[in-house]
């Protein structure tokens, strides 16, 4: 077993064969995800890791060797899931598994791709939703209130995953010695302490004037009517964004600007925001488009893109009213 799940973990989930079928699945995503980082830690070594492959994802995006891999690694191993329906950021359209299963299982098999060749933590970020008569996209064309579980593994100095099935958020790390993911963590809870900042800056001149009015405050630091002084972090993998606001606070922005393509945001709303919404509020952090909240919005299309800003509870009310 890749996992060593908590007692407890999924006991929130009512229906008996559905808690099932999630706790077989997230051992199958753990199994994925140690392949995963098996192959991130050869780096250089394997050649052409983050090398462009010629293709392009749904989105437009460059493919690297690396989101192909992923996406295969996993699309392979949910095979022996209980699985009805598999989307990924590295596939136009959904993948039919066993459409009798309870649940589906919706993915960005390779998060942070720039990253791949810089030695700086990558991860892979997965939704799992409850099969919906039908369509195979009723399955996925849902608000994410309706998930049952979000969550994303960090391939980074450690291999860790930070999961919720909707009763706090838990984060096991992949243990060297057992090479088995271990809980580390069984409440983790959003820091709220620092006054941090993550955006790429060097968007600024197409952003809507909200969000350069807060960036603005954010800069004049004590001198300004935030009365405070920010830092500023981007790493460029929202995985590793997300896993240092969680351990000691601040915000992360990638808004809507004016650029083409970018109307409505960079990040993919289902498997992007979505699973990464459903930790931070689990954590007790806020998650919103800049004014509603990720969780309830509407889904139409399967590589939706969405404004995104989350981290403490503070710090998100307060971009909200700019
Ligand atoms: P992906 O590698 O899956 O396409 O996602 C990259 C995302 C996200 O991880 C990160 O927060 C953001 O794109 C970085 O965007 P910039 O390249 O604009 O910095
Ligand atoms: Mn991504
Ligand atoms: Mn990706």
């Amino acid at each position: 077993m890749s996992i060593k799940l908590s007692t407890g973990f999924a006991d929130n989930i009512s229906n008996k064969e559905t808690r099932n079928a999630v706790i077989k699945t997230v051992q199958v995503l753990a199994e994925a995800a140690k392949k995963i980082a098996y192959l991130c830690a050869h780096g250089p070594l394997l050649e052409g890791l983050g090398a462009n492959t010629g293709a392009n994802n749904a989105d437009g995006d460059d493919q690297k060797a690396l989101d192909i891999q992923s996406d295969e690694i996993i699309i392979a191993l949910l095979k022996n899931a209980p699985v009805a329906y598999y989307a990924s950021e590295e596939e136009e359209g959904i993948n039919t598994l066993d459409p009798s299963a309870p649940i589906c299982v919706a993915s960005d098999p390779l998060d942070g791709s720039s990253n791949i060749d810089t030695n700086v933590s990558i991860g892979t970020i997965f939704s799992i939703l409850p099969t919906m008569p039908g369509a195979a996209e009723n399955s996925f064309f849902r608000p994410g209130k309706e998930q049952l579980v979000g969550g994303f593994f960090v391939y980074g100095p450690q291999t860790s995953l930070i999961i919720t099935t909707g009763n706090g958020v838990e984060l096991y790390v992949l243990e060297p010695k057992s090479k088995q993911f271990v809980l580390a963590i069984g409440d983790l809870q959003l820091a709220t302490a620092k006054a941090e900042y993550a955006i790429n800056a060097a968007n600024a001149r197409h952003w809507q004037p909200p969000i350069q009015n807060f960036i603005n405050d954010c800069l004049a630091g004590v001198d300004g009517p935030l009365a405070e002084n920010y830092n500023m972090r981007w790493v460029g993998s929202l995985v590793a964004d997300a896993s240092r606001i969680l351990s000691r606070g601040g915000l992360f922005l990638y808004p809507a600007d004016a650029r083409t393509g970018y109307e409505k945001g960079r990040l993919r709303q289902l498997y992007e925001a979505n699973p990464v919404s459903f930790v931070i509020e689990q954590a007790g952090g806020s998650a919103t488009d800049g004014k509603t909240r990720i969780m309830e919005l509407p889904l139409s299309d399967l590589h939706q893109r969405v404004g995104f800003v989350f981290g403490s509870k503070k710090q998100v009310e307060i971009v909200s009213h700019y």
